[in-house]
């Protein structure tokens, strides 16, 4: 494959020093986003452009970009100017999904700061999500039909999952089955985008980008269950956000875990009660993290497809960090 002979001339053993050099060179991308973010978000209407500075400068972990930048790296890319405007977008993606997020879920706490709808009310919060999203057009311009589409696609994805979620909550009708729907859409699809979005950048051929899609797929599935079992043991303060609220929703593995196709607690008048008494007393969270392991296993299986590299290793951990994370 023309991927391994254009990185068989790189792979020279790995030395530290080549981890350390792409862990400096993957630090500044990620600064080098924040100002793009930042730039991005520049409207002249105050409010929009505070509460996007709010949220965008209240941190988060950076994970999709991160993602992209080491996928990018992991098949020989260098000129990481080129390809920051796409981390960019990938993360404002998932910026605007939280402030919306954060309005339908009433979340009031958010990366540690109150959250957009809880200084600036759901109007503001619902066009701030809006414009944010509204900004990665203009990112993406220059990039041609191939790597909008991709991101498109994660974009669609999330609503999706957000709306099917809402739907299976109004109807009461949790499985297992349809959590792993919802998660692969509001959340896997845009990891999986974020990895595809690297590779292509790099010149990945189809059946490489199909791996790396795999690796982001699964990697995002992982961080969406390890995400509801925080939400369910994690302390808010830590998370940084509001806790606990999926499962006030009726939502995330207390269902998927420990109910049947229809949630054996219909009918009662407080229909989460059950789901919570059970979830403490069973194995869910156990269930769950094994089910999480087992899917960064997988994930890593899809990057056989590299010759060894420091980007490699660092696709890897980033996997392993997913799973073993307490925020
Ligand atoms: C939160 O994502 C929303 C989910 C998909 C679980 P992150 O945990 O990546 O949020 P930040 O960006 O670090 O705040
Ligand atoms: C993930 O769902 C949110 C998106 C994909 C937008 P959650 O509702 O579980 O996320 P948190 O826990 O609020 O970050
Ligand atoms: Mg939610
Ligand atoms: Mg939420």
């Amino acid at each position: 494959m023309v991927i391994q002979e254009r990185t068989q001339l790189i792979a020279e053993p790995m030395s530290q020093a080549d981890t350390q050099q792409l862990a400096q060179t993957i630090d500044e991308a990620l600064k080098a986003v924040d100002t793009t973010m930042y730039d991005a978000v520049d409207s002249k209407v105050t409010v929009l452009r505070d509460a996007s500075r709010h949220i965008l400068g209240a941190g988060g972990k950076r994970v999709r970009p991160r993602m992209m930048l080491l996928s990018y790296a992991a098949l020989g890319g260098t000129n990481f100017d080129a390809v920051l405007p796409v981390a960019a977008a990938v993360e404002l993606v998932h910026t605007a999904s939280v402030v919306h997020d954060d309005i339908n879920d009433h979340g009031v706490m958010r990366r540690g700061r109150p959250s957009v709808n809880a200084i600036w009310g759901r109007t503001f919060a619902l066009l701030t999500g809006d414009y944010l999203f509204t900004q990665v057009y203009e990112l993406m311009a220059p990039y041609g039909s191939e790597m909008n589409t991709i991101l498109a696609a994660g974009t669609t994805a999330l609503v999706e999952g957000e709306t099917l979620q809402a739907a299976a909550v109004k109807d009461n009708n949790l499985s297992r089955e349809i959590y792993f729907e919802i998660i692969g859409l509001k959340t896997a699809a845009l990891f999986r985008s974020a990895a595809m979005l690297g590779s292509r950048l790099a010149g990945a051929t189809d059946p490489v980008a199909e791996a790396f899609g795999q690796y982001g797929y699964n990697v995002g599935l992982a961080f969406q269950i390890i995400d509801d079992i925080l939400d369910l043991i994690g302390d808010a303060e830590q998370l940084g956000k509001t806790s606990g609220i999926d499962v006030e929703q009726g939502r995330g593995i207390a269902v998927a875990y420990t109910a049947g196709n229809t949630p054996d607690n219909a009918g009662s008048s407080d229909p989460m009660v059950a789901i919570k008494q059970k979830l403490l007393q069973g194995d869910a969270i156990d269930t769950g993290r094994a089910q999480a392991r087992q899917l960064v296993e997988m994930a890593i299986d899809a990057l056989d497809v590299l010759p060894e590299s420091a980007a490699k290793d660092e696709l890897i951990a980033l996997a392993y960090q997913v799973v073993d994370r307490d925020r």
